[in-house]
């Protein structure tokens, strides 16, 4: 069957009607007549894939990576890169209207990064596959728990893009084969670590087999028993903390590998830039950075002359983001606590005392208890919200449009995921 695609969808999937019912066509891009076929039916929409392009976009662009289509990693490889910007700036605006029922006074420029080898953070399942050369390891297929085969990943940092065979050859080696369920990459700016999820611990042998790997392939090995928190090196066993700097602001950040950290470290400069550009922080001011992690806009908002209270659920983030301040020799202007901000009550944050700005980047959830929690005599004059999720960034948006007399003053994406259909955006809002 022949259809004429209409848009795209927050997932990178084309969007037509067939007798009047809504498709959702994977690889079909606006614009397209695509031949599809329906794979799953559902009462109000379809799924299909576009198993032939009869006529194709301008903006189609050739996918770089040989596992794409299967590997359910990226999803848009097959958009030009700025038309998957422009997409994601639509999509932003969209949810804003839609849910938010605003519109930004002004669309900021999109924050653009390295399309290809951005990524500094992944996490591989594993799985020991005999047939298959001996392990499996990779990420998931599309829509499916299977682990993609896979020997590449072009947005991967240059140098761990090819780890995937070599991880495939070691896991078979090792006496616990079948109990390394997953292994997370972290990149740091002078040492790269792998940490192996490990259900039973390592032998001698374990160790010498090891050990060659990581001399080869110049990384460090951690191991996980249980937690984040369990996480140890384990060769060299006096691996150090990984590192990033935010040169702009004379800031290094030693973290954990298992540490949240953002996984683009070239537009996380540029973000962080633009985010205390728009914050404009200055030395007599007080300032709140909600959801602050290891401190990653505070110490950059600090170093204005503002004090700035950081406030984080993980006690593990708050423990690196006050050794981070020490080491940059900001403590004396941040102040951290840990808090579990989807539970804030307008007690607690009066509690607080009075700040003159906010910055918020929650997880995906949003910060929905945060913004009902403002209060509405003398509340923060400007709040510079950082969002992963444009849904949850439109629903707390209707809060402070339309609740807490806030005006939406502009709004942006920033390409932080390129290729894949994850949407960062930055907006501000002022009363
Ligand atoms: C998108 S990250 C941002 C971190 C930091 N701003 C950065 O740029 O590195 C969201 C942060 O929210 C924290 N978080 C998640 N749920 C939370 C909660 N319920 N209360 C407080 N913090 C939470 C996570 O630990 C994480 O550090």
């Amino acid at each position: 069957m022949a259809v004429f695609i209409d848009a795209l969808d927050h997932e990178g999937h084309g969007i037509c009607r067939v007798d009047g019912k809504v498709t959702f066509v994977d690889g079909a891009l606006p614009g397209e007549l695509a031949e599809i076929s329906v794979f799953r039916k559902h009462p109000k929409y379809d799924s299909a894939n576009a198993t032939r392009i009869l006529k194709s976009s301008s903006q189609r662009a050739a996918p770089k990576c040989a596992h794409y289509g299967r590997c359910g990693g990226c999803a848009l490889q097959h958009l030009e890169v700025s038309a998957q910007v422009a997409a994601k700036q639509r999509i932003l605006e969209e949810n804003i209207q839609r849910i938010g029922k605003v519109k930004p006074e002004l669309i900021l420029p999109a924050l653009y990064g390295p399309t290809w080898a951005y990524r500094h953070r992944a996490r591989f399942s594993v799985k020991r596959v005999d047939k298959k050369g001996g392990a499996l390891v990779g990420f998931h297929e599309k829509k499916s728990w299977f682990i993609a085969d896979m020997h590449i990943c072009e947005v991967l940092a240059p140098h761990v893009q090819k780890i995937f065979m070599p991880l495939r050859q070691l896991i078979p080696q090792l006496s616990n084969s079948d109990r390394v369920p997953q292994v997370e990459l972290a990149v740091g700016e002078t040492s790269t670590v792998l940490v192996f999820r490990l259900l039973t611990p390592w032998n001698e042998q374990d160790r010498e087999i090891v050990a060659r790997f990581a001399d080869e392939y110049n990384v460090h090995i951690w191991v996980q028993p249980k937690g984040p928190d369990t996480a140890v090196p384990f060769y060299p066993e006096d691996s150090g903390l990984l590192q990033y700097s935010l040169p702009e602001f004379n800031i290094v950040h030693p973290f954990r590998p298992t540490e949240f950290t953002q996984v683009n470290p070239h537009i996380n400069r540029i973000l962080v830039h633009r985010a205390v550009q728009l914050l404009d922080p200055k030395p007599h001011e007080r300032i709140a950075d909600f959801f602050c992690g290891l401190g990653n806009f505070t110490l950059p908002i600090s170093r204005s002359g503002a004090k700035v209270v950081g406030i984080e659920g993980s006690k593990t983030l708050i423990a690196r983001a006050q050794e981070n301040a020490r080491l940059n020799g900001l403590s004396k202007k941040v102040e951290y606590a840990v808090d579990n901000l989807f539970e804030m009550t307008p007690e607690k944050y009066a509690a607080l005392g009075h700040f003159d700005k906010l910055l918020i980047d929650p997880p995906r959830d949003g910060a929905m208890e945060l913004v009902k929690s403002l209060p509405q005599d003398n509340p923060p004059r400007r709040i510079v919200y950082v969002s992963c999720n444009p849904a949850t960034l439109a629903r707390d948006t209707e809060v402070l449009c339309h609740v807490k007399g806030y005006t939406l003053m502009a709004a942006g994406v920033a390409n932080m995921f390129p290729h894949t259909a994850h949407v960062e955006s930055i907006a501000v809002f002022e009363r």
